[in-house]
């Protein structure tokens, strides 16, 4: 394994108001940088002081997208220690997302060691206030200063660290979410699976006409049949019909969300039926109109669990759970945010200690 150089920063920065945080807007004093380059490989890992980056024009991440990331959290527990929720399996994803842009993969240990020793450093930017962590954004883009499309041959990885609360200003209420019926998110054979910037660049057009609608978020129906359900972009989405967990299954153009995984999961040792598999959209509006559809929640890194209390499609709101958080989604969101506290135990061996 490379070892991980420090870059001391000139001076630190004053710590955001805790009470003032929101999402992604602050970040912390330090940063974890290495490079790629055919006859290096992945090379001179480093711990530097934050600072701006400066690119060629001709970049060809700014061109054609060819980037990945990941968004993974730090936590500080009820007894101060701070603790990481499932790095390696976000590491790997990140692999998984630089084999479908032909990115190279990145050496798992290093990484992991990197992160370690950036939280380390940085472990007074993890705030204590109770739904609050650091936020946590590896990415790796292209760099060849080129303008014919191709895949690149230079890389840059890079890691920073932002103290955040809730993702959504409705915080941990009940979000309005619209069916989206005009637009896709992916196809099957493209992008979908993979966290890359082009996933989230598709899905602004259509967030901004459901704000505008006054939803939060879109729903996303398949690419093909515009009839099974995806995933919000920003979060994967799960339903309760019938007692049972229902999630629509990893078909390529869903993310595999690692709270996604974590859910599953803890309603497995729960005892709870859990299914993954497709589902349509009529399917979910026929158990909504008998009754069958008890609780609707989104899952993901920066939403956690997220109570949906609106679904609209084509014209029709349903409104579930009389728009009130559901008990299984309460119990879901306690238990995971208990794991990240300390006050839950870790059975499933989900946390890592700094
Ligand atoms: C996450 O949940 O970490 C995400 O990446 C979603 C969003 C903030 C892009």
């Amino acid at each position: 394994m490379a070892e991980i150089r420090f870059e001391q920063a000139a001076a630190l920065k004053e710590k955001p108001d805790v009470s003032k945080i929101g999402f992604g807007k602050e970040f912390s004093d330090y940063m974890f940088e290495m490079d790629y380059n055919p006859k290096q490989g992945w090379h001179d890992p480093r711990i530097v002081p934050y600072r701006d980056i400066s690119v060629s024009p001709a970049n060809c991440t700014l061109h054609y997208g060819q980037a990945i990331f990941e968004g993974m959290k730090a936590f500080r527990t009820h007894d101060n220690r701070i603790v990481i929720f499932r790095p390696l399996d976000h590491i790997n994803r990140l692999n998984n997302s630089a084999r479908i842009l032909d990115i190279p993969e990145v050496d798992v240990e290093t990484v992991h060691q990197g992160l370690r020793k950036l939280i380390e450093i940085e472990k007074e930017w993890v705030p204590a206030k109770k739904g609050t962590s650091l936020y946590i954004r590896p990415f790796i883009f292209a760099t060849d200063p080129y303008l014919g499309v191709s895949v690149s041959a230079t890389y840059k990885m890079m890691i920073i660290l932002s103290p955040v609360a809730a993702y959504y200003a409705a915080g941990f209420n009940p979000v309005k979410i619209m069916v989206e019926d005009t637009y896709v998110r992916a196809v099957p054979g493209g992008l979908g699976e993979a966290k890359t910037p082009a996933n989230y660049a598709a899905s602004l057009h259509a967030g901004l006409v459901a704000h505008e609608k006054g939803y939060d978020q879109t729903l996303w129906l398949d690419g093909v049949h515009r009839k099974y359900i995806e995933e919000v972009g920003s979060m994967n989405i799960l339903f309760k019909i019938k007692g049972e967990i229902v999630t629509p299954a990893l078909c390529g153009s869903i993310l595999s969300g690692i709270t996604r995984k974590t859910v599953l999961a803890v309603a497995k040792e729960w005892g709870v039926p859990t299914s993954e598999r497709r589902i349509t959209i009529d399917e979910v509006h026929e158990a909504y109109q008998n009754g069958e559809l008890e609780e609707v929640f989104g899952s993901g890194t920066a939403a956690v669990i997220s109570p949906v209390g609106e679904l609209y499609y084509k014209g029709e709101k349903m409104v579930i759970n009389d728009g009130k958080i559901g008990p299984f989604t309460q119990k879901m969101y306690d238990h995971i945010t208990g794991l990240h506290s300390g006050e839950v135990k870790d059975t499933l061996g989900f946390v890592e200690e700094i």
